[in-house]
């Protein structure tokens, strides 16, 4: 099924071959004065320099062509040659019924389904979550759904990191503080063993309080930091011991973290984490030796990945700006012997490649992780495993806080998921107290919608901007039932849901759609602009222009509500335009999902 647009543009650009000028300048786009038109074409003008003609000669000879379209209701040139389209209502009528009876609300999925992954979110064990963190959630699971719906076959995974040197730093400290821990670490002899009571009596909130104490001690106290490093290798070695009070440490923190996510909306198909690569590694190592791509750096193994002498300034600590030759190798193997985070993400590729084998990976990450990214992309090319393009970094900006500078607490922490989503949960009860919400619900359905709004709020704040674009963190703003916010899209949702459980209860039946009034028209010509908005989201990985459509279509359906009586309206107008709320109810429903908004039933 293809959209008005795209069907139309067709037509125009025929017309334009027709006359012997480039097709593509045919182009259509929505109209500047829907008052006017609902679509234009500017490209008689372009079309009349390259003919060497009257751009109004060449617009009328396109008007011409298009007169007898049965399509349109008016064909109009205005100023200089532009050209001024009018569908005609039954056209709209047709497009809204089709719309109406297709399944995935009007949007067409790919042609050739691939194979993509997205790699997104990036907890670690203990190491606490920053927004970095969030916005990787909140953008990468927008980009899963947005991609799955379109029909590719997606897996979303966290890539946990669970093999780093904060490992190392946690088994000391844990090891240090219970003596039994510690005598147990030393006398385990088997790596798969259940994990011991003893163990369980460390729980997350013990890894939340010891880490920033072990890893300030590990900046300050190089005796502390070799230990650290060593116990880091053991595990990484698969010393018993470690391995199964690392395990322990895994299992509490993903059980805790997969919860919060949800509350967030965000699941993963995968919790693969970091060491899932392991045992690809020491193979790989051999590989890459063999193949030659090893070089030695001061007893570390390294990929040269720069491409002739290429360079990019640098500032010195002294002011002094150089040519830096960039970007900087890969460290595969460290004059310690360990793998470190470029190795697992090349070991990843592997691993994905064998179990997936991916025709893209979309490695949703902080801005401030593309050099490593575009060093690690580069040896997999050199290595052969995996081609040029397949795998694709997006950064974003960061959330700011009224500061300017990446959102603290108030206490100046880094940010906790999880309190996150309490203060946002805090806000929405009060903001729907304040707007005498869902004031007669049970208390367990309040909650439902305080959660839901508070999603709301914090997805769509993040997501109506472009990714590479910072905002800042404002909660009062985010939460408001008014404006351009998450809470105010839950609300006009909501409302047709109400709207519709109404028209059921009083036995009135939805039927075909006739369109008529402005605001009808205005309703499904907006309806008819959600594959655009979805296909640019998809190419461009730009959620954004998916929020924007949702917040378009709510004001286009408010107008329509506003201006048409339903309930009222004679027996087949009513019945029309209950399909035409429906409609935009699935349609708003469907894009709110794929930005990861949930709507509750009723507020
Ligand atoms: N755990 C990492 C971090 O906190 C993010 C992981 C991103 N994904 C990847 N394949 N490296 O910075």
């Amino acid at each position: 099924m293809s959209d008005l647009k795209r069907a139309l543009g067709e037509a125009v650009q025929a017309a334009f071959a027709a006359l012997g000028a480039p097709p593509e300048l045919g182009r259509v786009t929505p109209s500047d004065r829907p008052d006017l038109a609902d679509f234009q074409s500017n490209g008689a003008l372009a079309a009349a320099k390259r003919l060497g003609k009257n751009p109004r000669e060449i617009a009328a000879a396109v008007a011409e062509t298009l007169a007898g379209d049965p399509r349109l209701a008016s064909v109009e040139i205005a100023g200089p040659g532009f050209i001024n389209l009018k569908v005609a209502d039954a056209t709209l009528s047709d497009r809204a019924n089709a719309i109406a009876a297709d399944p995935r609300a009007g949007a067409d999925p790919v042609v050739s389904p691939r194979r993509v992954i997205v790699d997104y979110g990036g907890p670690n064990v203990a190491k606490p979550m920053h927004v970095g963190h969030l916005r990787a959630s909140i953008i990468g699971e927008s980009i899963k759904r947005i991609y799955r719906f379109r029909g590719d076959e997606v897996v979303g995974d966290a890539h946990f990191g669970d093999w780093g040197y904060q490992m190392g730093l946690l088994i000391g400290a844990v090891m240090d503080e219970h003596p039994d821990i510690a005598a147990l670490v030393e006398s385990l002899d088997d790596e798969a063993a259940a994990i011991p009571e003893a163990f369980h009596r460390v729980a997350l909130a013990d890894l939340d309080r010891l880490y920033p104490q072990a890893a300030a001690r590990g900046k300050q106290d190089p005796a502390y930091r070799d230990r650290a490093r060593k116990l880091t290798a053991d595990l990484q070695n698969h010393r018993p011991g470690c391995y199964v009070l690392w395990r322990h440490f895994r299992d509490v923190t993903q059980v805790a973290l997969a919860r919060d996510f949800h509350a967030l909306g965000v699941d993963f198909d995968w919790w693969k984490g970091e060491s899932d690569a392991d045992a690809l590694i020491a193979p790989m190592v051999a590989e890459l030796e063999a193949k030659g791509l090893l070089v030695d750096d001061q007893g570390a193994r390294i990929i040269r990945v720069d491409r002739n002498g290429e360079t990019r300034p640098k500032k010195l600590a002294d002011g002094t700006v150089i040519a830096a030759p960039y970007p900087d190798p890969l460290l595969v193997v460290s004059s310690e012997g360990s793998a470190m985070y470029g190795t697992t993400d090349l070991a990843t590729i592997l691993d994905r490649k064998r179990v997936f084998d991916p025709h893209h990976v979309i490695y949703c990450v902080d801005q401030r992780q593309a050099d490593h990214f575009e060093i690690v992309f580069r040896a997999a090319c050199l290595a052969g495993y995996a081609t040029e393009g397949q795998l694709e970094h997006i950064g974003f900006g960061t959330m700011n806080g009224a500061d300017g500078k990446p959102f603290k607490t108030r206490e100046g922490g880094v940010l906790k998921l999880n309190d996150l989503i309490e203060m946002a949960r805090n806000k929405a009860r009060e903001r729907l107290h304040e707007a005498g919400l869902g004031e007669n619900l049970p208390a367990d359905a309040f909650e439902d919608i305080a959660g839901k709004v508070a999603v709301a709020a914090l997805k769509f704040a993040d997501l109506q901007n472009f990714r590479g674009t910072s905002y800042v963190f404002d909660l009062d703003r985010f939460t408001s039932f008014e404006g351009k916010t998450g809470p105010y899209l839950l609300y006009q949702a909501v409302r047709v849901k109400s709207l519709l459980r109404r028209a059921a209860a009083e036995g009135a039946e939805a039927g075909l759609v006739t369109v008529a009034e402005p605001a009808e028209r205005d309703l499904v010509l907006t309806l008819d602009a959600f594959d655009a908005a979805l296909t640019e989201a998809y190419d461009k990985k730009a959620p954004n222009a998916l929020a924007e459509h949702a917040y378009r279509l709510s004001q286009a359906f408010s107008r329509f509500y506003a201006a048409c009586p339903i309930m009222t309206a004679a027996p087949e107008t009513r019945a029309s335009r209950l399909t035409m709320a429906a409609t935009a109810l699935r349609q708003l429903e469907t894009a709110l999902d794929l930005l990861g908004i949930a709507t509750p039933e009723r507020m």
